[in-house]
């Protein structure tokens, strides 16, 4: 595998059959054996080179070119099936731009004639699944068949497997005609993969053979409906969503006369199939690419897998009209998003340690572009991770970055593995202070024991200290922190205020001007709130919310740091574990110290009696906030929720009561109203505050 740097490139030719076998090989794990070693992103990659080589080189076309097969190939051990209407493909956009939906309805008007003055063309606008295409056919209102699409034409019949999907109807209500098939897709709800990966690895570990996890949802669909033992396929929860029609009795026998694409859905989510509820109409290109934006906006909250939109044209009779090229309807498009998975290769593997000790190994990654954003580390989370995954240095690796989650990496090619490399293992000594990193009982994390002795953990004290929601020192950044603690002028948070203008005009690059700035800053600070304090020194597990519980409960400092573990357990939010972390964390001589040391260099802050539960009409619920609002500022709007008992939320899930919107509200707006999340604004915020949701 080392490449050979003198070899001359490779004619089209020659490179065509390098590519063909690749896609061979490729087609044959994930239709076949529904284990692909690559991301879809890359097969698409290498079939689109091939593609591009044939258009340009006619005469390299063969018959038996990946490119002319649509499908993968029918396994032996299940009946054929021919479909009597064929099962079509569809033509995918992969400008994943508004342009790619305008494309689509300039091609659309140009076929079917329309001048610019013309009126905008009807769409319906639907999710594209990443399951299974499957075939459902009803005779008397009975599932008599289930067939997978195949090539299109042949598929195979699955019947028993998808009679164990509970949404998949056995039997239609008494108007539904006599033969009738509908098309649609069978997948894998997200949380329910998760669970069978979950009980797959329990298997391996308990020794089981022949047992493997699945690299996602779609192959562990695919894998279950095409189990020949559909006993197993029982136990693997899949999920159905209709999105057409096969065959289906004719109006002049009695059949339905549907005039458009949406009555019909309508009719099927009638006779009792699943119809996704974003399904929409949409008049016109622009309301395709809002379609597109909105979908692509909350693709992550869905509990299932997309890989893009679909667009059809509604009226039935327009779409006769617009018939077909080849094997794709005119009348429809895929609209991709931009794909979450890439390959790329591991360059190191660094270990970084957090404000607590923690030490997390970090894949450092040759930059790759995936879920839009350019990526160079995945977390590994943590040893026991990195070895379950086998990531190595050199290895190509999947990497997956969905929606603001951290970027991760999904699995290792082990066939493109060069060498033996070293498997990895967490260093057993903290890597930048060099004390011993220990792994507690029933913890997965190894943790740095040097405390506050560890430059790490130091530098990641001080910026926890003075971040803006804890005592909050303008200016003090990442890299002036950095420049501090390597100088040694900080080692401890005292430190900071015991800095003059001569030590901070010792550090590098650092003008009077500036200098001045940080010490007023740290001027400011001293006025502090005592929630503010408590989360400053960051006690493992005390969170802003406990914080301020603990301020509230116990209303001075002294009170916290001498309460037993059963008093803080009395504190609303707090149990064992925190309160015993909180226990520690003041039972340590150099805690105290560090304690007086704050109090003795003039922070101070209002102390008062422990308090009465204020009423808490907002108990219990979920808010987020978004935009500019006309009297409060977030952080106002931030602390008034939560004094009223709700929880302020970062983004907006299925689980958020209400999203707040001010002026210039974004995306989070945008996902809100495609959740269907309720949006108010700020004076309906402040009724609540008094009168409850
Ligand atoms: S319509 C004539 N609608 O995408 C058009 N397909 O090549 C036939 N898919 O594997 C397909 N979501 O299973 C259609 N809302 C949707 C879809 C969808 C997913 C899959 C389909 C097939 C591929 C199309």
């Amino acid at each position: 595998m080392t490449p050979d740097l003198f070899a001359a490139a490779p004619s089209p030719a020659e490179r065509a059959a390098q590519l063909r076998a690749q896609l061979h090989h490729h087609a044959h794990r994930y239709y076949t054996l529904d284990d692909p070693e690559i991301p879809d992103a890359e097969y698409d990659r290498l079939f689109r080179e091939l593609h591009a080589i044939e258009t340009a080189h006619p005469e390299l076309l063969t018959s038996d070119s990946p490119t002319q097969r649509v499908g993968g190939r029918v396994l032996d051990a299940f009946t054929p099936v021919r479909h009597r209407v064929p099962m079509l493909s569809i033509n995918t956009e992969t400008d994943t731009e508004p342009s790619g939906a305008r494309n689509f309805d300039t091609r659309v008007r140009r076929a079917l004639g329309l001048a610019e003055t013309d009126a905008p063309v009807d769409y319906v606008a639907e999710l594209k699944f990443d399951g299974l295409a499957m075939s459902l056919r009803y005779e008397g209102g009975v599932l008599v068949q289930a067939a997978t699409r195949g090539d299109g034409e042949v598929g195979e019949e699955v019947t028993t497997n998808v009679r164990t999907i509970q949404q998949v109807p056995l039997r239609l209500p008494a108007d539904a005609p006599p033969v009738l098939e509908v098309r649609g897709e069978v997948y894998m709800r997200r949380d329910d993969f998760d669970a069978l990966n979950e009980k797959q690895r329990a298997k391996i570990a308990a020794g089981a053979k022949g047992e493997k996890t699945f690299v996602n949802p779609r192959n562990a669909a695919a894998g279950a409906v095409r189990q020949l033992d559909s006993g197993i396929a029982a136990q693997r929860p899949l999920s159905f969503f209709a999105y057409g029609l096969g065959e289906i009795t004719p109006p002049e026998q009695g059949g339905p006369a549907f005039e458009t694409h949406f009555k019909m859905l309508m009719q099927l989510k009638a006779w009792g199939f699943p119809v996704a509820e974003q399904t929409a109409l949409a008049t016109g290109a622009d309301a395709l690419v809002a379609f597109h934006q909105r979908i692509g906006t909350g693709r992550d909250q869905l509990p299932y897998d997309i890989d893009g939109v679909v667009y059809k044209v509604n009226s039935l009779v327009l779409q006769r009209q617009l018939g077909f090229v080849t094997r794709e309807p005119r009348w429809a498009v895929a609209h991709k998003y931009p794909a979450q998975e890439q390959l790329t290769t591991v360059l190191a593997i660094d270990v970084q340690v957090g404000r607590t000790g923690k030490l997390t190994p970090v894949a450092k990654l040759a930059p790759v572009f995936v879920g839009g954003v350019t990526v160079t580390n995945a977390t590994l989370h943590n040893e026991d991770e990195a070895r379950r995954k086998d990531v190595r240095v050199g290895d190509t690796v999947i990497v997956r970055r969905a929606g603001d989650v951290i970027p991760e990496v999904v699995s290792v090619l082990l066939d493109k593995r060069l060498g033996n490399p070293e498997p990895f293992s967490l260093p057993r000594q903290c890597p930048v202070c060099g004390s011993d990193a220990v792994r507690e009982e029933g913890e997965v994390d190894y943790r740095c024991t040097g405390g506050l002795f560890c430059g790490a953990q130091r530098k990641q004290a001080l910026l926890h200290f003075a971040q803006r929601r804890a005592v909050e020192i303008e200016g003090l950044g990442d890299k002036l922190v950095e420049q501090m603690v390597d100088a040694g002028v900080v080692k401890t948070l005292p430190d900071l205020y015991r800095l003059g203008l001569t030590s901070l005009l010792a550090l590098d690059r650092m003008a009077e001007k500036s200098a001045q700035n940080i010490l007023a800053a740290l001027e400011k600070s001293k006025r502090t709130t005592l929630p503010r304090f408590l989360f400053g020194l960051g006690i493992r597990h005390v969170g802003e919310a406990t914080a301020k519980e603990l301020a509230r409960h116990f209303g001075q400092l002294d009170g916290v740091m001498d309460a037993s573990v059963e008093a803080l357990s009395e504190v609303n939010d707090v149990g064992p574990v925190v309160a015993q972390s909180i226990r520690t964390f003041f039972d340590q001589p150099h805690n105290r110290e560090v304690v007086e040391q704050l109090r003795a260099c003039g922070l101070s802050w209002e102390e008062g009696e422990p308090a009465e539960r204020a009423p808490q009409p907002l108990a219990g619920k979920t808010f987020v906030l978004t935009g500019t609002f006309p009297t409060l500022s977030r952080d106002q709007a931030k602390d008034l929720l939560e004094a009223a008992g709700a929880k302020v939320a970062g983004s907006v899930s299925k689980k958020t009561d209400y999203v707040v919107a001010g002026a210039e509200a974004g995306s989070k707006l945008e996902k809100a109203q495609a959740l269907g999340v309720a949006v108010i604004d700020e004076a309906a915020m402040l009724a609540m505050l008094v009168s409850g949701a």
